[in-house]
């Protein structure tokens, strides 16, 4: 299995303020249920997980945290989706998330969510727009 993406600091939050979007990756290096591509960055001065997918033909992101146990979701770096490619899959206790909306369908947490990250391709490149400023509820202290 490929990692394909795997940083180790926070996105720039000066970027942020200045209006900058970061970028998380190449859009080319996700494959529709592929291996994800995971990123971190900060909010509120907390560095937090997160992982990108492609999905018939989208990608979305979201926060690489069970709703669970707040546990990663991959059992090996950027490994989340089950052998079908069609869910997201907890490695700890198997719980399954629609790709799309992030719901969880079945397992200990089902009707619960992951938490989305906003993003967006711009000139092929997976851009960050998430900002606790302007999106509260995404917030991991609610
Ligand atoms: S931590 Fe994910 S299902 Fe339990």
């Amino acid at each position: 299995m490929m990692l394909l993406n795997w940083r180790t600091g926070c996105i720039n939050m000066p970027d942020l303020e200045a209006g900058i979007n970061p970028i998380i990756g190449p859009r080319d290096a996700l494959q529709n249920g592929g291996t994800g591509m995971r990123f971190q960055w900060c909010r509120l001065n907390q560095t937090l997980n997160g992982i990108a997918i492609a999905f018939e033909g989208q990608v979305y992101a979201y926060q690489n945290a069970c709703p669970h146990r707040d546990t990663e979701l991959d059992w090996q770096p950027g490994e989340v989706f089950d052998e079908t490619g069609l869910y997201l899959v907890c490695a700890t206790h198997g719980a399954m998330f629609e790709p799309k909306t992030g719901v969880c369908i079945s397992g200990p947490c089902r009707g619960s969510h992951l938490l989305a990250v906003t993003v967006a391709v711009e000139s092929r490149q997976i851009i960050l727009l998430d900002d606790i400023r302007k999106n509260p509820d995404t917030s991991p202290e609610k």
